[in-house]
């Protein structure tokens, strides 16, 4: 409240000092040099696609591939920068190697989805360098993530998007995103983007967007990074003890390897009559959460590809079941949650 007050007092309700401040600081805490913050998620994701091709690094209407199994923002952001998805089949939550071996169609640059809070691990970024292709990562649901080497978040790629939308790990009070990279020209350039293509007040060199964070959300953000690794560390810690105590047959959990790399945005675990399990959860006053009902290729909005199959993704999709995992719960809370997933 007393940042509020300072920032109201400032006069200053778009960009300045507080924004600076947690640019400066986000980008120390992934490890990079820049970050360019904007307006949501989406946008950084849609604005880093739009800046690569302004700087001719991608071609007009590039072949972007992306993961089927994503929310459907991931897709959007190549749609909206004009460029065509070329969605691929993941085996397990995230991209692995082999499901890159396995894409059959040619590809310009790749997207690659930090879903549930896994991070995808290393070995996926030396197969795209080594065969020349350009990576990006949503990292909207990883803040505070690391590889098995123990890279960072919003480090790996050529770029990477983040969301702060307010039931992310790292919340703002309402929309924010931004963008992490240790390229200074494509930094410079999705700033440009993020601010109408502007070079100075009455200069406007790109088409751009508006698409900038508010200090508001900057000064909460700024407050909330301090507690992101020990909320992540809660997170960690309840996870652990969901993969420990809950013993049921209908309930699939995700395997060590990916627990491992994961900051737990979400804890998804698997079950089959998934409608019946949730009412049953809902009946001992659990609340349950679904990350997603429907796969993007599966919506109205992208008819042309309803016919599509991706079957890991859609029975993925149709078994999937988010845990509570904040940072908050208790104890206590926790082992109620797992006694009632046993006694299902
Ligand atoms: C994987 C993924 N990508 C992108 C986004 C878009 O972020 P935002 O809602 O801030 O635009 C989200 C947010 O929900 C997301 O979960």
């Amino acid at each position: 409240m007393e940042s509020i007050k300072e920032l109201h007092e400032s006069g200053r309700y778009i960009g300045g000092q507080f924004v600076d401040t947690f640019e400066k600081e986000f980008a120390s805490y992934c490890n990079v040099q820049c970050c360019v913050s904007t307006g949501n998620g989406l946008d950084a994701l849609s604005i880093i696609l739009r800046a690569e091709t302004a700087l001719n690094r991608l071609p007009k209407d590039a072949k972007i591939a992306v993961p089927a199994n994503t929310y459907i923002a991931t897709i959007l952001s190549v749609v909206h920068s004009h460029h065509t998805p070329v969605l691929f089949e993941t085996e397990q939550c995230v991209v692995q190697v082999d499901d890159l071996k396995k894409i059959k169609e040619d590809y310009d640059a790749l997207i690659v989805v930090d879903l549930y809070g896994i991070m995808v691990d290393d070995d996926v970024y030396a197969f795209a360098k080594a065969n020349h292709k350009k990576i990006y990562t949503d990292t909207a649901q990883s803040h505070g993530g690391r590889t098995s080497s123990g890279k960072t978040s919003g480090s790996l790629a050529a770029a990477s998007a983040f969301s702060f939308y307010p039931t992310k790990n790292l919340g703002a009070l309402g929309d924010a995103g931004a963008i992490t990279t240790n390229d200074q020209k494509l930094a410079a350039m999705c700033r440009k983007i993020a601010n109408y293509g502007r070079d100075s007040q009455f200069l406007n060199s790109e088409i751009g967007v508006n698409s900038r964070m508010d200090p508001l959300q900057a000064l909460f953000l700024s407050t909330r990074l301090k507690v992101l690794e020990s909320d992540n560390n809660s997170r960690r810690s309840i996870a652990y003890k969901y993969s420990q105590g809950i013993d049921n047959k209908k309930v699939q959990l995700l395997s060590t390897q990916l627990a491992n790399r994961s900051v737990f945005h979400i804890y998804p675990i698997f079950v089959e009559d998934r409608v019946a399990f949730i009412d049953f959860m809902k009946h001992h006053g659990i609340q349950t959460g679904c990350h997603y009902e429907v796969p993007p290729h599966q919506q109205k909005a992208f008819s042309k590809w309803n016919d599509l199959q991706f079957p890991a993704t859609e029975s993925r999709h149709q078994q999937q079941v988010s845990l509570p995992c904040h940072p908050l719960l208790d104890t206590q809370e926790v082992h109620h949650i797992i006694q009632t997933i046993n006694s299902y």
